[in-house]
């Protein structure tokens, strides 16, 4: 069957207002650019008629700014979930202009199927190659793509001639079956493959193809600073360390890595850590330290729903795809963060926080409690399922006002219950077996800034009976010392 060529803007007229679609990209990798953008445009022309025009966006997780950022400047957006991570669109969330719902990635699949967030109009996404019978040849993320493509009632393709066809192969898509019949996961290995290298469809539901020419929108590393060079050796030495006494088995386990910075310079200090052996990881993201692993050798194969590299490391693996094509594969977020996979598999999970409270609760998403950063992610999908659990983040933030390290924090992802470790620039805090009176003292001993750590003793002093010493009157003090003086520094408790 051939396909309708369309321009951009006559997929976006497609589009009605209220529509809800689900667009592909998870990072700004492989995600839906040409069309979101003549959507935005079309969202403005419609507004500037007197007219109504928003929709519900659904991705995989995080997009570029041609679609979060497009979208988000022109008034577009209905509602959006389930990640995030763009200036534009966070600003319009957090004044309450955009409904934003954080999920678990991994649960997003089977929550669109489910038919929880209504019904999904059109998938929008990105491929390398269509053929005639319907099979589609994703890009350089495969997210949700393949339930859009499979729930929506019609698909409309970018055909991405920046992304090479001969992408096809690294994929392996596998969606499971719906409860009440749904069976164990058949993925036993890091590197099993269990689906097909591509998303097939119906012909008759694509309802055009865009054709487009446009690298993925991914930004550049930063050289790690001191702090997250000490993050990254910390917690390449505890994990040394447990191999070293037989928790971790020799041959070692599978690694998680989160986004960001903090993520790549962990990854990279893992690699210098002779103590570390050659490694597999089973994560979300590939970002540049892990192709620079790959080419070491200390990292031998890496299973991951998107690559999220740099330009000139994109470029890189491009230029190698032979070599990587043995040791990279591309699956569904519904299974790169299965918790039935990741208990299974007992990988290592390696998330950073916003902030972290002296008794182990995280906060991965809110800003004083109140302002969305990003979302939870994967985290939660890794963190209560992995064999060990680690958070990291700098001891200080904002030059040294914001301690990470709090009494309790103001805004809870993950519990006490599901957090092993955490690791700052200062130390490390192993929670495994402590009651919460010893987590305390280890937290705020191990990783908080000396500039924090007597108010954090203060604290604790302040509650001497129950289970938990929390102090209700002083819980927030760090933080509406915060709010009222602009500094953490100098927090008075009483
Ligand atoms: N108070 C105020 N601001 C804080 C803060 C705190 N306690 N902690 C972090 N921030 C700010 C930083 O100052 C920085 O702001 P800037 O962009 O204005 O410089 C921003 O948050 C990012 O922090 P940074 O230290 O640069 O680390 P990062 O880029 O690694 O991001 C998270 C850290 C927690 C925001 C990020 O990892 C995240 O969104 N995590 C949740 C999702 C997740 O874990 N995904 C991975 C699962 S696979």
């Amino acid at each position: 069957m051939s396909f309708a060529k369309l321009t951009p803007e006559e997929a976006a007229a497609l589009v009605a207002n209220g529509d809800i679609i689900g667009f592909s990209g998870f990072t700004p990798a492989g995600a839906a650019k040409a069309v979101p953008r003549a959507i935005a445009a079309r969202a403005k022309a419609e507004h500037a008629a007197g007219r109504p025009f928003k929709i519900g966006v659904i991705t995989g997780a995080s997009t570029g700014p041609s679609l979060d950022g497009e979208l988000a400047k022109a008034d577009a957006v209905l509602f959006r979930t389930p990640y995030q991570s763009n200036a534009d669109l966070r600003k319009k969330i957090n004044a309450g202009e955009v409904q934003f719902f954080d999920m678990h990635l991994s649960q997003l699949p089977q929550t669109v199927r489910y038919g929880f967030l209504g019904k999904v109009k059109f998938a929008i996404v990105e491929a390398c190659e269509v053929y005639p019978g319907g099979e589609i040849v994703l890009t350089t993320s495969v997210g949700a793509s393949p339930t859009f493509c499979h729930v929506a009632d019609k698909i409309i393709i970018e055909l991405n001639r920046a992304q090479s066809p001969q992408l096809l192969g690294f994929h392996d898509i596998y969606e499971p079956v719906d409860p009440p019949r749904r069976r164990e996961i058949p993925l036993y290995s890091v590197r099993d493959r269990i689906g097909t290298t591509v998303v097939k469809v119906d012909p008759s539901r694509i309802a055009g193809i865009v054709e487009t020419n446009q690298a993925d929108e991914s930004g550049v590393f930063e050289e790690p600073s001191e702090v997250m060079l000490r993050i990254g050796q910390n917690v390449a030495a505890f994990l040394a360390g447990e191999r070293r006494r037989g928790t971790i088995p020799a041959p070692f386990l599978p690694i998680q890595s989160g986004v960001g910075d903090i993520a790549n310079a962990v990854l990279a200090a893992m690699g210098e850590n002779d103590d570390i052996p050659p490694f597999e990881m089973y994560s979300e993201v590939l970002q540049d330290a892990v192709f620079k692993l790959m080419q070491k050798g200390k990292l031998t194969f890496a299973s991951t729903t998107a690559i999220t590299a740099s330009p000139t490391m994109t470029k890189e693996f491009y230029a190698n795809l032979d070599f990587y094509r043995s040791r990279v594969v591309l699956r569904p977020q519904e299974i790169s963060n299965n918790p039935e996979i990741v208990r299974r598999l007992g990988i290592i999970s390696i998330n950073a926080a916003i902030e972290a409270d002296i008794f182990g609760n995280i906060n991965s998403t809110h800003v004083l409690g109140t302002s969305m950063m990003n979302g939870i992610g994967g985290s939660g999908d890794f963190t209560r399922n992995a064999f060990i659990s680690i958070f990291v983040c700098p001891a200080l933030q904002k030059g040294g006002k914001i301690s990470t390290i709090v009494p309790l924090v103001s805004h809870t992802d993950h519990s006490e219950h599901s957090v092993q470790v955490i690791i700052t620039d200062q130390g490390i805090a192993d929670l495994r077996g402590k009651s919460p009176q010893e987590r305390a003292k280890l937290i705020a001993e191990n990783c908080a800034h000396p500039d924090f750590r007597e108010a954090l003793r203060h604290y604790v002093e302040l509650s001497k009976s129950g289970q938990t010493p929390q102090s209700l009157r002083n819980a927030f003090a760090f933080h509406t010392h915060f709010m009222e003086t602009g500094d953490m520094r100098g927090v008075k408790l009483g």
